[in-house]
């Protein structure tokens, strides 16, 4: 099995942010984001945030990062979290927080409002650092009927890993009657092909690190990868690979009847279907659907890769099903938050804002 192809160039994806006197998003930017949301499940809004805006997103996230009575999230892969190679966290829902989700809703509320309605609840707000010697998760969908945001707060680099996505494979209405409505099952095959590629990318990069001087494994690190009885999607696991109990992939995925579909559909799955890694600069914003085939990579440089993140209903949510998915702070479970609350939200002026933050 090859090697997995990702593709760096996101210029298909890309849209140059314009705002109004207002702070929002113009209508041209507007329109040509939402093409591209239609199009390919997601858009890169380039600019988006200014450089002063973007570091107070760090600092706020800085805060939650240092602390060590932070809210951990509970998905993902969570043995990353226990051995610091991730460290997701929600932020609380404190004035200085919901203040820079506001302004980012309110900034980008002419593209939110085509999916989201006033009463639509905000989900969760978030931090999310991988660190080298993580583990490349497997392509997956986040749970349907949201839209989730990310934030570039810092510049980041290839080698810092970014997000992968497979533009095109969203989930809309009649999407499965695409490619001679073979749409759906070619679309789970290139997933289960990355995902090969992504089993052994982590099993080599794993072995590599027990002698590593740079990323070295910490005592039971490797067995709590590769031997665990844990519940973690996102390990090369190969006890749970074998037992079939990694609901993203396992020897279950892989029968001889699939193996003969990747092979026959080989050069379909070859042309359709592309890994596009964002790695974005300081200011991007990555807008995607939450059905959208997508995978967080390793990070491959000593440098913490960082990333601001919300995501929001599009739907009435069942309150399990939002939690399997996303990782509330108990301060938004307690005192929850609509998009039409982020949308009246008074957004302070930058020194008070500013203010706000130093003394949280
Ligand atoms: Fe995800």
């Amino acid at each position: 099995m090859s090697e997995l192809k990702v593709s760096n160039d996101t210029s298909a994806f890309e849209v140059h942010a314009v705002l109004d006197e207002r702070g929002k998003l113009t209508p041209e930017s507007v329109g040509r984001a939402l093409s591209m949301m239609d199009a390919h499940g997601l858009v890169v809004l380039t600019n988006l945030l200014s450089d002063e805006e973007a570091d107070l997103g760090l600092s706020l996230m800085r805060q939650t990062i240092e602390d060590p009575d932070r809210e951990r999230s509970s998905f993902a892969s969570e043995t990353d979290n226990r051995y610091l190679r991730r460290d997701f966290c929600s932020l609380p829902a404190n004035p200085a927080v919901t203040g820079f989700a506001a302004q980012l809703c309110q900034r980008l509320e002419r593209v939110l409002s085509e999916y989201c309605g006033r009463s639509r609840p905000l989900l969760e707000v978030a931090t999310f650092t991988s660190y080298l010697g993580s583990s490349h998760q497997y392509v997956h969908r986040d749970p349907s009927g949201v839209i989730s945001l990310f934030a570039a707060v810092e510049d980041v680099s290839d080698q810092q890993g970014g997000t992968v996505f497979v533009p095109g494979t969203h989930m809309y209405g009649g999407a499965g009657n695409n490619l001679g409505g073979q749409a759906n099952e070619l679309m789970e095959l290139f997933r289960t092909q990355c995902n090969c590629r992504i089993f052994l990318h982590n099993l080599k990069k794993l072995w590599r690190m027990q002698g590593d001087g740079q990323a070295p494994l910490a005592p039971g690190e490797f067995l709590d990868r590769v031997f665990s009885t844990k519940w973690d999607q996102h390990q090369p696991n190969l006890l749970r690979f074998v037992s079939g109990k990694n609901s993203q992939f396992s020897l279950r995925t892989l029968g001889p009847r699939t193996l003969w579909k990747l092979y026959r559909h080989r050069v379909a799955l070859r042309d359709l279907f592309q890994l596009v890694q964002i790695a974005p600069r300081k200011g991007t914003v990555i807008l995607y659907r939450s059905d959208l085939l997508h995978a967080g990579p390793d990070n491959r440089s000593p440098h913490p890769r960082r990333f601001f993140g919300m995501s929001i209903a599009r739907d009435i949510i069942e309150t399990k099903y939002w939690h399997d998915g996303y990782s509330p702070h108990p301060t938004l479970t307690a005192d929850p938050l609509t998009f039409g609350d982020l949308l009246d939200f008074t957004v302070a002026p930058e020194p008070a804002r500013v203010l706000n933050v130093r003394t949280a």
